[in-house]
């Protein structure tokens, strides 16, 4: 198949062009490489993909309408999966714009180019900040969730409420996937994970937000990979059963899916930090502070509609994706 993944050097989206790529798939990656965080690491992502069989490279803003409609008739993709978007929870405190663009406008622009191409499945990247102010756990894509707590969460659930119409009105299958922590080799540097590995190796203190109390649904990048690819694999179809009477926010009369992958098993922050100083083999320094603005004190994935559609289920260990983390970073920035 031809698919358009975008956002392929980033973190998620380079992991997946690669196990497409595998399996024989055409992808056309877009990415406008920005500074949110280092570029050589994404530079660094792409080398592996350019050069691959199947691989094109798109070095674009999906904010910009013509460059998006250019790209879109040019290629033809069948599928889509939309990873690309302004990331990160605390940086969306400081750099609302940059939301609204890159999320709202970009995404915007994905629909329209599916629209317009008879693009057969799209795929797009949700997040687990959506359920906000929710304290139900585990969290369900059944569950309302109007309370988001920050613009990044603001900006996703929107991009549901966006995929919701042109489902509707155009008929265009949508597959909403509301990832949780996502961590392993190759990760963000703006993520809890490449802070930590990086702080206690250079034996610098770290910052441990809600004195380590708070509890993450940290789903290794493998499994997230995995439930993209299956996901991406089931078209979303119409809910025959739904109704306008009792609304279930998961499912619609439409072709409109909505997904959580997550580890379904959530992990303190203190624990999660006791096994990076376990692979690292060096104590921490931990300065204690308060919970940040815009974070959520617990997340937790109920992911029995993964199961049930797709029969899949994140299953890495904490433990061994850290380590395959640690010995990536260390191979990686030679420390
Ligand atoms: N990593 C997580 O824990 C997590 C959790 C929930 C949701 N998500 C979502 O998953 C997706 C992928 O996340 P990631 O962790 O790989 O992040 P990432 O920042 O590593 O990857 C995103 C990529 O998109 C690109 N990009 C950003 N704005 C762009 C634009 N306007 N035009 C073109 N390219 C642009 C960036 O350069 C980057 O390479 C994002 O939509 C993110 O919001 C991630």
């Amino acid at each position: 198949m031809k698919i358009l993944v975008t956002g392929t050097a980033g973190f998620i989206g380079s992991h997946l062009a690669h196990r497409l790529l595998d399996r024989g798939d055409e992808v056309i990656g877009v990415d406008n490489v920005n500074d949110y965080y280092d570029v050589n690491l994404k530079e660094a992502r792409l080398q592996r993909l350019v050069g691959k069989a199947g691989f094109t490279e798109v070095r674009e803003d999906v904010a910009d309408r013509t460059a998006m409609e250019a790209l879109f008739s040019e290629h033809k993709p069948e599928r889509v999966v939309h990873l690309a978007a302004q990331a990160g929870v605390r940086y969306s405190i400081e750099n609302p714009h940059a939301y609204v663009d890159a999320n709202l406008v970009g995404f915007m622009n994905i629909l329209e180019g599916c629209r317009h191409n008879k693009v057969k499945h799209l795929v797009y990247a949700s997040s687990s900040s959506v359920y906000g102010a929710n304290e139900t756990m585990p969290f369900s894509v059944h569950d309302n969730v109007d309370h988001p707590l920050s613009l990044y969460a603001a900006s996703k659930k929107a991009n549901e409420l966006m995929a919701h119409t042109y489902s509707h009105l155009y008929n265009l299958p949508t597959t909403g996937l509301r990832f949780f922590t996502v961590y392993g080799p190759w990760g963000r540097p703006d993520m809890a994970l490449f802070i930590f590995t990086k702080k206690i190796l250079a034996g610098e203190p770290i910052d441990v937000f809600n004195h380590g109390h708070h509890r993450r649904d940290f789903t290794y990048i493998d499994d997230i990979v995995e439930g993209v690819i299956r996901t991406l694999d089931h078209v979303a179809e119409p809910n025959d059963q739904w109704s306008g009477a009792t609304p279930d926010p998961g499912t619609s009369k439409a072709p409109y899916r909505l997904y959580n992958i997550g580890s379904n098993n959530p992990v303190e922050l203190s624990r999660f930090i006791e096994i990076i100083e376990e692979r690292v083999g060096k104590k921490a320094e931990k300065k204690l502070l308060p919970l940040q603005p815009g974070d959520v004190p617990a997340t937790y994935a109920n992911v029995d509609d993964l199961i049930d559609d797709v029969g899949y289920k994140p299953a890495t260990p904490v433990e061994e994706g850290i380590a395959r983390f640690v010995d990536w970073y260390r191979d990686f920035y030679n420390v």
